[in-house]
């Protein structure tokens, strides 16, 4: 399997190569850090795809790697070599950067060989190499055109056929199919899926979209403010999220701050239950319950839960609510609930005689099995106050 390894000096242990490796690096703009000790290590063939806010270092990241721009602190190494005094052209990396412009007096076939000539390859055989590789992003019938005569999407295409046709061993690209539509969008996802695998190229990509993110990789960085969150595959980000950023801005999600009451029990404004057995809190014992829209359940709020849960002996796992909004989706029905203390939660339940039943106005209890939930540190004021004096501990399930 592809894995991840954001600790460094594993390799020299172990003997493995990675493909690529960033070892705490660094890049300072003034006193901002743009990329702040970012570290990862990729096995060959791994697709990683960094994901983030705007700003959050990721672009300066790859650009350090494709040796566009240099590193204050760290090393970069690529197959086991140390390349950060290799200039760009000799890193035998193939990019895709949304502003990496084509030639404008060169022939869009001319620009996707011209890397295959600067290798010493002859024109003639390039030229037919190019042809191939345009052939695979739908513009053979452009090839003798020049660049500003494509639109932004098809300029877009070239510079990814570019990249690819020298067949390099690591492959950047920086938002390659921002300029797309949604049809072509798709279908180049399918193609730079398959290219890269066929080559058996390692690809570090970056995009906005988390749908595009989820489906084209093995690995996924969640940047924010210079720093990896958390790396690893889409299952753990959505699954166990280490950080409330995270489990925020990877998919759907129903956060309730609570406090670690150390009985192995947690609870909030207005609900108490069983801390899940990947529980983490901040030193304080504050924390935030992670649930996902799917995992919650509605039951009418007179079930007998609701007496014990009154009489503070049960871990009833679920909250009194309202529901303010029915929205029917199809295969499913969202409901939204507002809790007591205001707080709106999302319930995803799927398309049944009971669900269709729920009205706006009911008075709800929506519940969740702890074993489906994850506890977070929260690092922010909200949860504070919540539950009084508090054990000063932190709970991780075994193998995390
Ligand atoms: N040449 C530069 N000079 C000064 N600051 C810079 C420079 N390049 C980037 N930065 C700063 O570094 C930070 C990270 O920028 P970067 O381009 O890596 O973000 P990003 O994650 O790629 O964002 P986006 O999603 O918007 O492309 C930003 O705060 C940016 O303003
Ligand atoms: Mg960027």
């Amino acid at each position: 399997m592809n894995q991840a390894q954001p600790t460094a000096h594993r390799d020299d242990q172990g003997g493995e190569q990675f493909a690529l490796r960033v070892d705490g690096v660094s890049k300072y703009y003034g006193s901002q850090a743009a990329v702040d000790d970012v570290s990862f290590a990729l096995e060959p063939g791994t697709f990683l795809t960094m994901l983030g806010p705007s700003g959050s270092g990721k672009t300066t990241t790859l650009s350090m790697i494709a040796g566009f721009t240099a590193q204050d602190r760290g090393s970069i190494t690529v197959a086991g070599r140390d390349i950060s005094s290799v200039p760009p052209h000799k890193r035998g990396i193939g990019v895709v950067f949304q502003n990496y412009a084509l030639f404008p007096h060169l022939t869009v076939e001319q620009n996707v060989a011209f890397p295959l000539e600067m290798e010493g390859m002859r024109r003639r055989e390039a030229l037919v190499k190019a042809r191939e590789a345009l052939e695979m992003v739908e513009l053979g019938n452009r090839a003798k055109h020049q660049p500003k005569q494509l639109s932004g999407g098809q300029q877009q295409r070239v510079a990814l056929a570019r990249a690819v046709v020298f067949e390099p061993p690591l492959l950047l690209m920086d938002e390659p199919l921002g300029a797309l539509d949604k049809r072509l969008r798709t279908q180049m996802q399918i193609e730079i899926m398959r290219i890269s695998r066929n080559l058996g190229s390692t690809v570090v990509y970056v995009t906005h979209d988390q749908e595009e993110a989820l489906v084209m990789s093995d690995l996924i960085a969640v940047y924010n403010n210079g720093s990896i969150e958390q790396i690893g595959s889409s299952r753990d980000l959505y699954e166990t999220p280490r950080t409330r950023f995270v489990a925020d801005f990877i998919g759907e999600s129903v956060l309730l701050p609570c406090t670690d009451f150390g009985d192995g029990t947690c609870g909030g404004a207005g609900w108490r239950g069983d801390a899940p057995s990947r529980a983490a809190y901040t030193p304080e014992g504050r924390g935030v319950l992670v649930l996902r829209p799917e995992d919650l359940a509605l039951v009418p709020e007179d079930d007998g839960a609701a007496a014990a849960d009154a009489a503070g002996a049960e871990r009833a796992n679920s909250i009194l609510g309202v529901v303010t909004d029915v929205i029917y989706v199809g295969s499913a029905l969202i409901s939204l609930v507002e809790a007591r203390d205001g707080r709106e939660l999302e319930v995803r339940t799927p398309r049944s005689e009971a669900a269709l039943a729920v009205r706006r106005g009911d008075r709800v209890r929506v519940s969740w099995r702890p074993e489906n939930a994850v506890i977070v540190p929260d690092d922010m004021e909200e949860a504070r106050g919540v539950g009084g004096e508090l054990a000063t501990r932190q709970i991780l399930a075994p193998g995390r």
